[in-house]
């Protein structure tokens, strides 16, 4: 979700202000998720490196995302929304951990969308919690090292409930990964828009969706070896 400081730049406002409005694409985009049947919905919303922003700004987001979660987590539950969340969550403010370890349990049983919070979430920190646990999984000898396989480290990261995403959205036009799922978007489509979150509403949500149908993936095949279909999204 980036480009919520650009945003507030462009109108004279403080980065601020396009934090909340960033809250409110992230009510719309959640919604129309729900409404459209998608299962999965990750939001990058605070990396291991955002912790290096100035103080002011950590706090004001930390506030923030707690009064986000206050104020929206009954709506999310009578929509059947199964909230959760990915990331170091013992580095996050108590009462950000309290909330959303209450939000996590009151959702968990829905079963419509499910929403993954990437909370002082990276890629780089996932594969090395994975690795430290595997590392004592073979040493207490409960994994044996000719089983080490890709999916043994797929069931090890953060994400091991989670599918690999189909789609990943960059908004504000930045072409990197900034640290994000790392392993898991190995065969992801990546959809890329030149407008700031705080902008990013299901209009173009609707967009990036009829684009990725459009696409085909072949993880690595030729185009004859896939099924025949007219598009091979199947979001
Ligand atoms: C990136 O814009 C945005 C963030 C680092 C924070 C995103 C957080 C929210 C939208 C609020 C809380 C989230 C939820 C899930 C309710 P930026 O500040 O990097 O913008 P810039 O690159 O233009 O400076």
């Amino acid at each position: 979700m980036d480009g919520n400081g650009r945003w507030a730049k462009q109108r004279g406002l403080p980065r601020t202000a396009g934090h909340q409005e960033g809250v409110e694409s992230v009510r719309d985009i959640v919604e129309a998720c729900a409404q459209l049947g998608v299962e999965f919905l990750t939001l990058y919303a605070w990396s291991t490196e955002n912790w290096k922003r100035p103080q002011e700004e950590v706090s004001l987001l930390m506030r923030l995302l707690l009064k986000a979660l206050r104020d929206e987590t009954d709506r999310l539950h009578r929509n059947n929304v199964r909230l959760q969340m990915i990331g170091d969550i013992a580095t996050l403010p108590r009462d950000v951990q309290n909330e959303l370890m209450e939000d996590i349990q009151k959702t968990q049983a829905n079963t419509g969308l499910t929403l993954t919070l990437a909370l002082s979430y990276s890629g780089r920190w996932d594969l090395t919690q994975a690795v430290r646990r595997i590392v004592h999984d073979a040493r207490a000898t409960t994994l044996a090292q000719a089983d080490l396989s890709e999916d043994t480290i797929t069931r090890y990261l953060s994400t091991a409930h989670l599918p690999d995403p189909d789609l990943l959205i960059r908004t504000s036009g930045e072409f990197r990964i900034s640290n994000f799922l790392l392993w898991q978007l190995a065969y992801s489509e990546i959809y890329i828009t030149p407008r700031f979150w705080p902008a990013f509403r299901r209009d173009e949500l609707y967009t990036a969706i009829t684009d990725y149908q459009r696409r085909e993936r072949r993880f690595g095949m030729v185009s004859e070896q896939l099924p025949k279909q007219g598009n091979s999204g199947d979001l």
